[in-house]
């Protein structure tokens, strides 16, 4: 006696499902209009992202007021010279016309205009951010993607760190985009829009950030297994801070004095078993360790997150990092080392790695 009258079964919905769907994909696509999120395009902080967001907004004016133009006077001309219903089937066609050079002429000249009113901000724009800046300031980064995370190299500062990009505020920072494997796509959407790492080719981007903070990155291009957790950071800081910063990461190491940190060193350095050794592919400048496959660790402390801003770095995430790779980042490259870690090596190596300032 479930169903006592059937209009109440699962066909009778509020609205039809066509208008459903359409409601979810609009409401889905607005939600990319939320300027508070941290990885909000709407939110520009630099004058690169400034100038791709005016190219946009000038773009969307002039089309919706195209739009907006044509759409009513469709409407209107469909209401207006529609049949009557009782148009006998035998009706005269009304009189017919064709052509009418000045409606034309009107026509071509709104539309070129238009076209120009978005040329020009769309070309300046290209020009500006395709050239790199030539300016004393400027600090370059040699950027590698790797399947899944980031490699940054300051060949002024002589810096070479992973997955936090440290920047100066209100200086450009010209990018040059090398990938190590597949493609991978550099995006930092409130700094610049996306510019691709193309195998064999050498592409440059560059950006400023007009205000101290952090900003999130993430690969915009499709890499494989974990390409959704291919995150990045930029730490945008001001000058002073970005030399000391610069000062410290050109620091080497040295092997800890004794405890549990000595020994996670030499798990680190030697490895579990034979052939497991963290050193074969991380470096740890100063140290035994130079193996370039994974990120560089030198100064893995000083780092706000692991797993190429996966996770904030704290020794539980490092635990669980170590403990549970697939699960963390799944088929990311580590896995091939199956690492068989006791929980006395774990802890050993979470007390090395947290000395890593
Ligand atoms: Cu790298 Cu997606």
């Amino acid at each position: 006696m479930e169903r006592k009258h059937k209009s109440r079964g699962p066909g009778r919905l509020i609205l039809p499902l066509w208008a459903t769907a359409l409601l979810v994909s609009l409401a889905m696509i607005l939600a990319g209009c939320d300027t508070t999120d941290r990885m909000s395009t709407f939110d520009a902080e630099g004058p690169v992202s400034l100038l791709q967001l005016n190219v946009f907004y000038v773009t969307l004016w002039v089309s919706l007021g195209i739009f907006v133009v044509v759409g009513s006077l469709l409407v209107f001309t469909i209401f207006r010279f529609r049949a009557p219903l009782d148009l006998p089937r035998d009706a005269e066609l009304p009189p017919q016309t064709h052509g009418n050079a000045a409606l034309e002429i009107t026509l071509t000249v709104i539309s070129v205009a238009l076209l120009i009113v978005i040329a020009v901000p769309t070309v300046q724009g290209i020009f500006k951010t395709n050239i790199m800046p030539v300016s004393e300031d400027a600090v370059v980064v040699n950027v590698t993607g790797y399947q899944w995370w980031w490699l940054f190299e300051y060949p002024k500062e002589k810096v070479r760190t992973s997955n936090e990009l440290v920047i100066p505020i209100g200086k450009p920072v010209i990018l040059n985009l090398r990938t190590a494997d597949v493609i991978h796509s550099f995006w930092v959407p409130k700094l610049a829009g996306k510019v691709d790492l193309i195998p064999g080719q050498y592409n440059q981007l560059w950006m400023q950030a007009d205000r101290g903070g952090w900003y999130y990155g993430q690969c915009a291009e499709f890499c494989g297994e974990s390409h959704a957790n291919m995150r990045f950071r930029v730490q945008a800081v001001y000058d002073q801070d970005f030399k000391q910063w610069a000062n410290r990461q050109r620091q080497t190491q040295v092997a800890p004095a004794g405890g549990l940190a000595l020994e996670g060193y030499n798990t680190f350095m030697k490895g579990p078993k034979v052939g497991q050794s963290c050193s074969s592919c991380h470096t740890i400048k100063g140290t035994p360790a130079n193996g370039v496959l994974g990120p560089d660790l030198t100064h893995f402390a000083s780092r706000q997150t692991l797993g190429a801003g996966m996770l904030p770095r704290n020794d539980q995430t490092i635990h669980e990092w170590l403990t549970d790779l697939n699960g963390v980042k799944p088929g990311n490259k580590m896995l091939d080392a199956h690492l068989d870690l006791t929980d006395r090596e774990v802890d050993a190596l979470t007390a090395y790695l947290d000395t890593l300032n």
